[in-house]
């Protein structure tokens, strides 16, 4: 059976999950503690575990919403997460989660799935209830029994950095909902959950596609995985021996859900209203095109045909052709649409919060991001499965990786400071190429380094990214380790018995 077809994997041992030797032991430690922590807060054990963990993403940034293949790998670090259902006979019927971490203190919700998840007051356990939202609505589209909500206690344990572009959200909501999955004696394909946890975060109030959910439900140890949508499927990417993928953090956090109006969900909309006016151009009716286009790849078709008319194969050329460079105004627009961008996303608050904060619309620019760098993923894809020397390969996925943080920078505008400045020092101390990962404005980069070169490189960093930081005491020089590090293929969510 195809991997994804298969259930989440139940293991009564830590050994399938976390190896052997240091980090096996360091597992168990953590398991040891989060226990402990929950009798603490609780009075008894927990009944099970669930753990998902987060991803580096390698190549295809910003595309999974518009519907194009992306290309990440988990890493080791996780979110794991206890859980103990109550009785019938219990009578607080409540979820409260707790931290291993004392910064997070306990959340208590009641047990409804139909509560609103409070967006105007960020707390961090509300990604719990994004799982336990997106897990009841889910169910009861496919009209299982799972009896009527009762008490749930929950504690948390995460090793992803937050805001760091390596999806420690993604790792939150999908371990909470596999957690809640099991605690109700359910599991169903990897490919529904996968599905399922998308549809879960976006309760959080970003309009997030599906990379870092079907990753981190997905994964296997040693591969990076080409994730399509629509439907999802993962195929295996075993990337070229002497590269090494790692991962450094510029330490700009960045919280999506907080910047959603103005950044991420911002460029959202901005790709809507590109493929809106595209197909437009290319002949729809405006309503037609209103109420049918939703992503940049809905209006690919009429845009490779537009190309094959003038002897090209790339959708780009009609955004060259179509779209003008200066930034549209929503009136600009509206004369296309003949319909008011807050009539056109009048379903959608999380757009309406969008159109308020935004002064204009930046149309080629996004338009042209997304279909390049889609291209640039199938690149990097039949680059690993040519038949190039190991050194011409890892210098043409290097070369990929480079053309793909141009775009990011320059055309999407996810970047910042810290990240241009270490990305430009990571090529400058040998890497084939380097980028920001995940969704940017701070966060993380990832270079591709040769192997052998690695330990020098992170030398490297440490004088010239992070020293004058660990002066100023903004990181400590014993925390290095969680902000440079390199990054096995690692393995996806499962489920602890024990
Ligand atoms: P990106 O989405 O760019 O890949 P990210 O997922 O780390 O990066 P966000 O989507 O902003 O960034 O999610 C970070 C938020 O997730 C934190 O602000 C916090 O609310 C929550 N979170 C993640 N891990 C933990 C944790 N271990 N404990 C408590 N809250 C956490
Ligand atoms: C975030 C989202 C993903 C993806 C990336 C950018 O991590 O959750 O769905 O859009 O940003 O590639
Ligand atoms: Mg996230």
């Amino acid at each position: 059976m195809a991997h994804e077809e298969l259930p989440v994997p139940t293991y009564s041992s830590l050994g399938p999950v976390y190896g052997e030797g240091s980090p096996l032991e360091e597992a168990q430690l953590r398991f040891d503690r989060l226990k402990a922590k929950f009798v603490d807060l609780f009075g008894r054990e927990p009944d099970l575990y669930a753990r998902s963990p987060g991803r580096v993403n390698l190549i295809g940034e910003h595309i999974d919403y518009e519907g194009y293949s992306v290309l990440p790998m988990a890493i080791r670090q996780d979110m794991i997460v206890a859980i103990r259902k109550h009785g019938e006979e219990e009578s607080r019927k409540e979820l409260r989660i707790g931290n291993v971490n004392e910064k997070y203190s306990v959340c208590a919700y009641p047990a409804d799935p139909d509560q609103e998840v409070d967006l105007k007051n960020h707390k961090w356990g509300h990604y719990f209830l994004c799982g336990y939202k997106g897990f009841y609505e889910f169910v009861r589209s496919k009209g299982i029994d799972v009896g009527t909500p009762v008490g749930l206690d929950v504690v948390v344990d995460g090793t992803v950095p937050t805001g760091s572009g390596l999806s420690s959200s993604a790792a939150f909501v999908c371990s909470s909902t596999i957690a809640i999955m099991a605690i109700l004696n359910n599991n169903f394909p990897k490919k529904e959950i996968a599905q399922l946890t998308c549809e879960c975060e976006r309760h959080i109030g970003t309009q997030s596609g599906g990379m870092d959910q079907a990753i981190s439900v997905m994964a296997k140890s040693g591969f990076a995985e080409l994730i399509d949508f629509n439907p999802i499927r993962a195929s295996d990417v075993q990337l070229p021996a002497g590269g090494t993928f790692v991962i450094a953090h510029s330490l700009a956090e960045s919280q999506k859900a907080v910047t959603a109006a103005t950044n991420y969900n911002n460029r959202v909309v901005e790709c809507r209203l590109a493929a809106i006016v595209l197909a437009i151009k290319l002949g729809m009716k405006p309503e037609e095109a209103v109420s049918n286009v939703k992503t940049l790849s809905d209006v690919e078709g009429l845009c490779l045909s537009f190309a094959g008319t003038n002897g090209s194969s790339d959708p780009g050329l009609a955004v060259k052709e179509l779209l003008h460079e200066e930034p549209y105004t929503a009136e600009d627009i509206e004369k296309i649409t003949v319909e008011s961008l807050t009539s056109i996303f009048q379903n959608s608050p999380t757009s309406l919060d969008v159109l308020r904060a935004a002064k204009d619309f930046k149309l080629f620019q996004r338009a042209s991001h997304v279909y390049s760098e889609a291209k640039r993923v199938h690149a990097f894809r039949n680059t690993v499965l040519s038949k190039l020397s190991d050194e011409d390969m890892l210098k043409k996925l290097g070369d990929l990786m480079n053309e793909s943080h141009y775009s990011c920078s320059v055309l999407y505008e996810c970047s910042c400071p810290e990240l241009e400045e270490l990305v430009k020092i990571c090529r400058e101390n040998g890497a084939l190429g380097a980028r920001l990962t995940g969704a940017g404005w701070g966060g993380c980069a990832v270079a591709l380094v040769k192997e052998s070169i690695v330990p020098q490189f992170i030398l490297n960093l440490k004088e010239t990214f992070y020293q004058s930081r660990i002066d100023k005491g903004i990181i400590s020089n014993s925390d290095l380790g969680l902000y440079v590090f390199a990054s096995k293929p690692s393995s996806g969510a499962a489920i602890l018995k024990f």
